[in-house]
């Protein structure tokens, strides 16, 4: 029906959807005044000039001049993608959270990729960490898994953040590089950061330039706890594993495709789920007690070391399937609003600062970003289940409640009285137990940066580890400012010698001598079963 209005209210909420295959529905402003001419502005006589009163083209242009908002301060260039989660079993013991307790029921999710450092319009195959940021709309709450493709970050402590994404994004005199690490900010800040040689290895490594977002893994990276209904909480760590596999490309490999086709790991995605191939991962975690926590030679709330694999498995309890590209990549990849401190009942934090940092950032950011307080009430933000609070008003309010009640607690009975507190089910955060006087100096536990470090270039291949090295040669021989090279070297001989001999090499520089460590070894720390197997491999 040409008629009919092209913008459709569906249900009480008010909500709006206009697509562009309505059959030739009347064109309107946005008013829903329709519209005779939509070529030529109105003008007096047969050159002009042109009136003021031409409210269609002041519209159009008005509307045209705001499309832009800010881009993400990090990960700006993403991809989406929509599809469902589903637990494999009860995981009762563990946890009270809706989506691992409930086998089989699927779950929506929405999931964005993102280089971490490029700008908007940036290439996909840029050396850079992937994001991996998943948004599980659970029957009790949007939960949030926003990770990356690296297990480890750059730094322990929430107060480096914005110096750490200051130094790898394009330096602010000339603009660039827009994409790649490759400057002497980077590197810079990098050397004078010996707790980022872990993260620094495996953005060195192949890991860095995945072939796809499908063949990538996800990690949360923080230590986070599950907490069962009685209150019995573990810490975990959350794992993205790809079914499909890992797969990446060399780095001569990334430096062609990006010339051809920088939109590659986009084209990909879009490729597969629309001929069918619904990419798949697996929830795996990593779970364990206060006991064995302590027995690490590293403090599990520093998010430069993971929990190896040998001393706490991965177990699979979930699958994570992506099978529905967005409709509208603004609405939905764009405003999309992933927070760490969206977490259901059953699922809370650990004293990370560098979780306890994020936790503050997101939403503050977004603020900016999506222009107010109400980006919730965007179909992609908003809780796919019943939702009722009372907060209201501001920019763009689209979900205020109906009713008197705005407050509580209040005498208007349960019919008019609007939502109540839910002692049972609701969210409660565990009773961990804090103390000690207030300091800004680091933990003694978060002091040794080179052994995982260490441990992550043995573990690789010969073919990897020389990846690796003429990576580092690659990245260093682009830094203008020789001490730069050399502090770099001088860690880079803590963490191995074959590796600094090696870029040394690449680089035509004699070796420094090393880096002055904080705690090298592992041995002031106490033993534990899990310690030994550490030590011994
Ligand atoms: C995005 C802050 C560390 C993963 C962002 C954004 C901010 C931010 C401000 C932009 C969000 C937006 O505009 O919507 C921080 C701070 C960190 C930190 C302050 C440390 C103190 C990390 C770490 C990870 C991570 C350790 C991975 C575990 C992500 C991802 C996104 C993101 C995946 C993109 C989300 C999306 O796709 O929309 N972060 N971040 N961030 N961050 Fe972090």
């Amino acid at each position: 029906d040409p008629t009919a209005p092209q913008g459709t209210r569906a249900g009480e909420g008010g909500e709006l959807h206009q697509t562009v295959d309505d059959g030739g529905a009347r064109m309107t402003t946005q008013q829903g005044i329709p519209v005779a001419d939509d070529q030529n502005t109105l003008r007096q006589g047969a050159r002009g000039p042109a009136l003021m009163e031409d409210f269609h083209f002041r519209e159009k242009i008005f509307h045209f001049d705001h499309e832009r908002i800010p881009e993400r301060v990090v990960h700006a260039r993403g991809y989406g993608a929509h599809g469902f989660f589903e637990a494999y079993e009860d995981l009762s013991d563990l946890t009270c959270a809706h989506a691992l307790t409930h086998p089989g029921e699927r779950i929506p999710a929405f999931v964005r990729f993102s280089t971490v450092a490029g700008n908007k319009g940036s290439a996909d195959l840029a050396r850079d960490v992937r994001g991996f940021a998943v948004k599980l709309y659970t029957a009790e709450g949007n939960w949030d898994i926003v990770g990356n493709n690296i297990p480890v970050f750059f730094i322990q402590d929430a107060m480096k953040f914005p110096d750490l994404i200051h130094a790898a994004k394009q330096e602010p005199d000339r603009g660039f590089p827009q994409a790649q690490t490759a400057h002497d900010n980077f590197w810079d800040f990098i050397s004078w950061m010996p707790e980022a040689m872990n993260m620094v290895m495996w953005t060195m490594s192949d890991r860095a330039i995945p072939r796809s977002f499908r063949f990538m893994e996800g990690f949360g990276v923080h230590t986070f706890r599950l907490v069962t209904a009685e209150g019995k909480s573990s810490f975990v760590k959350f794992h993205w594993k790809p079914k499909q596999g890992l797969q990446s490309v060399t780095w001569p490999e990334a430096v062609t495709i990006n010339g051809a086709d920088p939109d590659f790991h986009r084209r990909d995605l879009w490729d597969a789920i629309n001929s069918g191939d619904f990419p798949e991962w697996e929830l795996g975690i990593q779970v364990f007690d206060e006991e064995v926590a302590e027995g690490f030679p590293f403090d599990i709330l520093d998010a430069t070391k993971l929990i190896p694999e040998e001393l706490v498995p991965v177990r699979r309890v979930g699958r994570l399937v992506l099978d529905r590209m967005v409709d509208n990549f603004f609405a939905e990849t764009e405003q999309v609003a992933f927070h760490t401190g969206n977490v259901p009942p059953g699922v809370d934090f650990s004293d990370d600062p560098l979780l306890q940092g994020r936790n503050f950032s997101y939403l503050d950011t977004q603020i900016s970003r999506l222009g107010g307080p109400n980006f919730t009430h965007l179909p992609i933000n908003a809780p796919k289940c019943p939702f009722h609070s009372f907060q209201q008003d501001g920019h763009m309010a689209m979900t205020n409640p109906k009713g008197r009640a705005n407050y509580e607690p209040n005498g208007w009975g349960s019919k008019a009285g609007g939502p109540r507190e839910d002692p049972e089910r609701g969210f409660r955060s565990h009773p961990a137990e804090a103390q000690g006087p207030r300091r800004r100096a680091r933990s003694e536990t978060f002091a040794d940066h080179y052994s995982q470090a260490r441990q992550f270039y043995v573990s690789q291949t010969e073919v990897e580890r020389r990846h690796m090295a003429d990576a580092l040669v690659f990245e260093l021989s682009k830094v203008e400012t020789p001490q730069i090279r050399t502090r770099l070297l001088a860690h880079l001989r803590n963490v191995h010698e074959d590796l600094a001999s090696a870029v040394g090499e690449g680089l035509g520089m004699d070796l420094p001598d090393p880096a002055p460590a904080a705690r090298e070894t592992l041995t002031d720390l106490p033993s534990s079963s899990a310690l030994s197997i550490l030590k011994n491999g």
